[in-house]
């Protein structure tokens, strides 16, 4: 199967009140790692490149060729989604888009909103005539987000309303208190409210970014207040880290790639399948 575009996806999730992972990927063991699990869960599943590590993974058609390849010798039936994470520009879109993505996120967040919903329009007009999904943002994600180091920013909801009527796109990433990275102090300060008013004037699906961290109560809070497609990166790199220091600590020996990696693999397998369970996407196949 070919990768499809997260619409019906994430259509579908909303509509039943869970949500649908997405995972960043950091080379071909977690594209295995990523696949297998869906599979094993049979959950749809939404293998995402964040815009900073296109390069260091080959560039978009490598990306695109690597994960392809993959989901054929693993014989993968459920719904994947290949996903570019955070584009940086209406270009790096369009080349994701050329390169056999089926979905995109434009982050305009950090230019004016007249600058972001003009960019985004653009890339919505192209993806549309290919069957491509577009997500957006508005507000700021807090930390680190691909790059741009910044504070929260709540995302205004007259900006989240034009943005979404004028350009069509299938799903809104309002930052609304996430953070991308570890949350310090007494943890995530979710705006509920504000999401809660979105929620009831939007029909497309929200997006959370930023949900490494965040308690369970508030990530199933999030899913009933509209979020249908919720991303992990940290917990992801944190587990690979972990696993990968204490097979050297126990095995100060050991060189190769693959003894260090596989045990690296099963842990991401355990945690993304831990995510999958309590955001509800088990079993939906
Ligand atoms: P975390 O790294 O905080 O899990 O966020 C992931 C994310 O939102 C990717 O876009």
């Amino acid at each position: 199967m070919a990768f499809v575009s997260m619409t019906n996806m994430l259509t579908q999730a909303k509509h039943d009140h869970y949500a649908v992972a997405q995972f960043n990927i950091n080379g071909l063991l977690w594209i295995q790692a990523i696949l297998e699990t869906a599979e094993q869960q049979k959950t749809p599943i939404i293998v995402a490149v964040s815009d900073r590590m296109v390069e260091y993974l080959g560039g978009f058609e490598c990306i695109y060729q690597m994960v392809l390849t993959t989901q054929k010798k693993l014989k993968i039936t459920v719904p994947v989604a290949l996903h570019l994470d955070h584009g940086a520009t209406v270009e790096h879109c369009l080349q994701a888009i050329d390169a056999g993505f089926s979905s995109v996120m434009f982050d305009g967040s950090h230019s004016p909103i007249i600058e972001n919903i003009k960019n985004t329009k653009v890339v919505c007009d192209y993806a549309k005539n290919k069957g491509v999904s577009v997500e957006a943002e508005v507000g700021t994600v807090g930390g680190n987000e691909d790059g741009l180091i910044g504070g929260i920013n709540y995302a205004d909801f007259d900006e989240c309303i034009k943005l979404v009527e004028e350009t069509k796109v299938n799903a809104l990433a309002a930052a609304l208190g996430s953070v991308h990275g570890k949350y310090s102090g007494s943890g995530p300060k979710l705006g509920f409210k504000e999401m809660e008013r979105l929620n009831n004037h939007l029909t497309i699906p929200l997006v959370l970014h930023g949900a490494s961290g965040i308690p369970v109560e508030q990530l199933k809070k999030c899913i009933q207040l509209g979020h249908a497609k919720i991303n992990f990166n940290t917990e992801l790199v944190t587990t690979w880290a972990d696993s990968v220091r204490k097979t050297i600590q126990e095995n100060p020996q050991v060189c190769e790639p693959r003894l260090i990696m596989l045990p690296a693999k099963q842990a991401l397998i355990e945690k993304m399948t831990n995510i999958i369970q309590i955001i509800g996407s088990a079993n939906r196949i």
